[in-house]
């Protein structure tokens, strides 16, 4: 829990939530030195450290039989802006944690045990996220992922290189047989444990996220003397375009169904100018992605008729569009059959949020262990993870890993 508190003052500055929040934009000078305090502390224990030409990072502790595929957890370290300390960190810090209590205890792994701490889960610089389990997991064209750009134009190759990561990133790539098992441990970020009074939620399924850019070009001009009919506002257009996704979405009628427009960049951005240009992210979820898939259709109908009655032009370009995952039904039987065996009441679940174990499903068997967040409160500065439920977390994790590398 201390460190977790440590992690969480390598951040940029946020005055407006009174120092209680957390943003940690991946290659910022805080992630930097998040990554090497990080390192240290792995290095401190006596675990061998790399990272990737992406920057992600390995801590393993080889085992007895260090030939044979490694068992391996970890999660981010990344922040998206105002968040929390919980997110991510916990599966970092909790893994590292896990690691050095099995070692603690005695514990010889016949498989080597290895912590990632992968780089920008969060999408916020390069607008997609899980970068590093995607190139990782073979999902991502290294060649695509080195030419995303950030706010200010500087490219993933650039950006990386300056934070001292080299080499191509095809070599990120790992073979599906290179992990023996994949296990993640994180806060849920939803209501459901905490509203249930359960402890732990052992994940079956991960929702299929994807993400698309809108720009929506009208007319700019004077904000007083472009005259009301004579107007093709860009933001308008947005507006409605915005409301025909919440509309679509909720239509579905489905629990699973969930689509957020998170981002808006209005150009020329001054109070006495009609906007000519929007920029819009929509971030839209299903468990199901052809009923996804049905949503877009809906709001792609409805920007034909915008770009008519409105005379705009909209463009849209995907960002992502990713398939769901499974966990793998033998370390769900692990981790319940321990919960059996402690008395550990638990749920199991499907994470609407997307995490790297996603990308991780298509070179390992998979699972996830969630705890409970207060509130159900995610991305935003008062996440917040009780320490008993943390040292649970924390716990089984550690004895699946035993288990697992045991194999
Ligand atoms: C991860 O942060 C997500 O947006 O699900
Ligand atoms: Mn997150
Ligand atoms: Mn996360």
């Amino acid at each position: 829990m201390s460190e977790l508190q440590t992690l969480a003052t390598f951040t940029q500055a946020e005055p407006v939530d009174n120092g209680t929040s957390v943003t940690r934009i991946v290659f910022s000078a805080d992630d930097l030195r998040a990554r090497t305090w990080l390192k240290e502390l792995a290095a401190t224990e006596g675990f061998e450290v790399r990272d990737d030409a992406v920057g992600n990072i390995f801590i393993r502790w080889i085992g007895t039989d260090p030939q044979l595929p490694a068992v391996a957890t970890g999660s981010h370290t990344d922040a998206i802006p105002h968040a929390g300390m919980y997110d991510g960190t916990v599966g970092v810090l909790g893994g590292l944690e896990a690691m050095r209590a099995l070692k603690r205890s005695g514990l010889r792994p016949r498989r080597s045990i290895e912590l990632v701490m992968f780089t920008s889960e969060e999408p916020t610089r390069f607008g997609i996220g899980c970068l590093g389990s995607r190139l990782m997991s073979g999902t991502l064209d290294p060649v695509l992922a080195d030419a995303k750009q950030d706010k200010d134009e500087a490219t993933l190759a650039a950006v990386r290189t300056a934070a001292g990561f080299n080499g191509p990133l095809s070599s990120v790539r790992l073979e599906p047989n290179h992990y023996h098992a994949w296990l993640e441990l994180h806060i849920e970020q939803g209501p459901m444990l905490e509203r249930e009074g359960i402890p732990v939620g052992i994940v079956t399924s991960i929702a299929a996220p994807a993400g698309y850019r809108f720009t929506i070009t009208g007319l700019g001009g004077h904000a007083g003397a472009l005259l009301m009919p004579d107007r093709r506002d860009a933001l308008c257009a947005a507006a409605e375009l915005i409301l025909s996704v919440e509309k679509h979405t909720l239509a579905t009628g489905a629990i699973d169904t969930v689509a957020t427009v998170g981002t808006c960049d209005v150009h020329p951005g001054a109070v006495n100018s009609v906007p000519s240009r929007v920029v819009l992210q929509l971030d839209i979820r299903d468990t199901d992605p052809t009923r996804r898939e049905s949503v877009m259709e809906a709001i792609r109908c409805d920007s034909e008729k915008l770009q008519q009655c409105r005379k705009v032009t909209i463009t849209e370009e995907l960002v992502n569009a990713d398939a769901p995952a499974q966990s793998s039904p033998h370390i769900v039987q692990l981790l319940e059959a321990l919960c059996t065996e402690q008395g550990i009441p638990y749920k199991k679940m499907v994470s609407r949020a997307y995490h790297d174990s996603l990308f991780m499903a298509r070179i390992a068997p998979i699972a996830m262990i969630f705890i409970p967040c207060r509130n159900g409160v995610s991305h935003r500065p008062d996440e917040y993870a009780a320490p008993d439920d943390t040292t649970l977390g924390v716990h089984m994790l550690a004895s699946v890993l035993a288990k697992l590398a045991l194999e």
